[in-house]
């Protein structure tokens, strides 16, 4: 066994688990009115009932235990305070200085960053206003009407999720969109809606080296190109964000296009740097800064806030409950709001990215189980689909259920039904339906061998987060809230949520193949049957 697992807080919550095995939460609300204030916590324009969940007082302090013994406290000021804390790419974790809104210095490696990020802002605010005031034109002297982001992973999923949260506050006449599919069709169905004299491209790559994305890139220049025939019109039409400026420069993008940020700033936590521009662009300067105070909000609250009213370290600490302690191997995201579409796709990335896991910061493959599979989409649709499992299938499913609250407007019927299928779906969750319900609404034509298939069995856990409304701010909370929940996670894991080696292979074969592909003097033999197989059938049907 590890030392975490034979760890006395570990072992405390492995016995308390069987202790109050099953749970029954409707017994809890039925004995303690008061739970929900007790398990619930308000931070930074957001609700967190986390009262339906499988837990006790008694759960709750083993798992502050644990957050103690694993000395949550020291490593959550190591962050802030730029250590190295990714000790596999010796680099500090500093995302949280971008949105550092106070006017205290952040220093790593003795120097202070914030000179540096509050340029490169000021670079983003002059570029974004040139744009939105025509004062930038394309090489005809037609305003941009248009951004195309190309990026992948860290450098789309943010700026898309984020743009589609954020939809009621786009700039009028901007059109965005983002591509990442190294697909050309993902490219050219963008394309398809653009016209070069007015096209805006932002190639987003913190390395600038990754395959899809300078693909992509090659493929809009050579569009670009097609029209405008001359490369020094690209100035007016291509910027990069990258932290390797001599290469986005010997890509051939104009220095003075280049947005930097640093190698302190993870991918998957890159939003708040100039990864931010294609949403910038799109939802304004301005906006783009509430973003960053809503996410500076909830940084001062995770920062400063005791332990157990911790909205982050509560969010992490269920987490870890149920994925160690109570055999779940998934969790699922259900966003109510449209506009948060695209919430579960970019949480799996700064999820299963960081705590996907086996190896532990010593070097030793762990003995526990990190990294839950996430998942979900949207709540209203996925109540028609997947619900199902969730509600009476084999597996336990915690879930976060979130609804920003939705304004007054013209659709307020659609939006008040919106609700009660996000307040409704909780309680569902947690107190299932009873044999005697069942039969009691069945009465007086009981059919008996139907009765077990309309069994809830209730107890299903939920955490439902409620935004006061959806706007960048409580976007920018809502966003740096699951950022330190991962972080509060790989601290108890005892991993390094900060690097990605677990991604490099699959590139590095891919290379290999892509030449056999592509030159048939290379050869195929030294592959296994099966990949052999199926190159020869590409490479038969090219
Ligand atoms: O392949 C994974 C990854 O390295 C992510 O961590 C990163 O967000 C993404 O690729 C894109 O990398 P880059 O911004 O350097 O193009």
């Amino acid at each position: 066994m590890s030392t975490l697992t034979e760890s006395p807080a570990w072992q405390a919550l492995v016995s308390h688990k069987q202790a109050i095995h099953p749970l029954d939460l409707r017994a809890e609300f039925r004995s303690d009115p008061g739970r929900v204030e007790r398990f619930s916590i308000e931070a930074a324009g957001i609700f967190l009932d986390y009262s339906k969940n499988l837990i006790t007082n008694e759960t709750l302090k083993g798992l502050l235990a644990l957050a103690t013994q694993q000395q949550l406290e020291v490593w959550r000021q190591r962050m802030f305070e730029g250590e190295v804390i990714n000790t596999t790419e010796q680099r500090a974790v500093l995302h949280t200085a971008l949105r550092n809104r106070s006017d205290q210095p952040v220093y790593y490696a003795g120097q202070d960053v914030m000179p540096d990020i509050r340029a490169v802002l000021a670079r983003m605010k002059s570029f974004c206003h040139a744009v939105h005031s025509h004062e930038w034109r394309g090489y005809t002297g037609q305003p941009i009407d248009t951004i195309v982001s190309i990026g992948i992973g860290g450098s789309y999923l943010g700026p898309k999720m984020a743009h589609s949260a954020l939809k009621p506050f786009t700039v009028p006449g901007i059109g965005t969109y983002f591509v990442s599919n190294v697909d050309a069709d993902d490219l050219q169905d963008v394309l398809q809606n653009c016209n070069p004299e007015t096209t805006l491209f932002v190639i987003a790559s913190k390395t600038f080296t990754t395959q899809e994305t300078m693909l992509n890139a090659d493929a809009a220049k050579a569009w670009f190109l097609a029209s405008s025939c001359d490369q020094k019109h690209l100035a007016k039409h291509f910027v990069a964000v990258s932290a390797n400026r001599e290469g986005a420069v010997a890509y051939g993008i104009d220095n003075a296009c280049v947005f930097e940020f640093w190698d302190w700033v993870g991918g998957r936590y890159s939003l708040w740097s100039a990864i931010g521009l294609p949403l910038a662009l799109s939802i304004g300067m301005s906006h783009f800064e509430q973003l960053l105070e809503g996410a500076y909000a909830m940084d001062q609250h995770f920062m400063n806030t005791p332990l157990a009213d911790n909205m982050p370290v509560i969010l992490a600490l269920l987490g870890v409950w149920y994925h160690n302690f109570c055999g779940a191997s998934s969790h699922v995201v259900l966003p109510y709001n449209q506009h948060l579409q695209f919430l579960p796709e970019y949480l799996q990335q700064q999820d299963m990215e960081s705590n996907g896991k086996s190896i532990d910061r010593d070097g030793h493959t762990v003995d526990y189980t990190t990294g839950p599979v996430i998942w979900g989409s949207l709540g209203s649709n996925a109540q028609h689909a997947y619900y199902q499992l969730i509600h009476q299938g084999t597996q336990l499913i915690p879930s976060d259920l979130i609804l920003a609250i939705p304004s007054e407007s013209e659709h307020s019927e659609q939006q008040v039904a919106l609700a009660a299928n996000f307040i409704a779906q909780s309680e569902a969750l947690m107190r299932g339906k009873n044999i005697d319900e069942v039969r009691r609404e069945m009465e007086p034509d009981i059919d008996e061998a139907l009765v077990p298939h309309k069994v809830f069995a209730g107890n299903r856990p939920s955490n439902t987060l409620l935004l006061d409304t959806l706007n960048p701010k409580t976007l920018g909370a809502l966003i740096a809230l699951y950022e330190h929940k991962v972080f509060v996670q790989g601290v108890i894991w005892n991993i390094n949520s900060f690097d990605q080696w677990g991604v490099e292979l699959g590139k590095q074969l891919g290379k290999t193949i892509l030449k056999t592909l592509t030159d048939t003097s290379n050869s195929h033999h030294s592959h296994d049957s099966s990949t052999k197989a199926l190159i020869l059938r590409l490479m038969n049907k090219k």
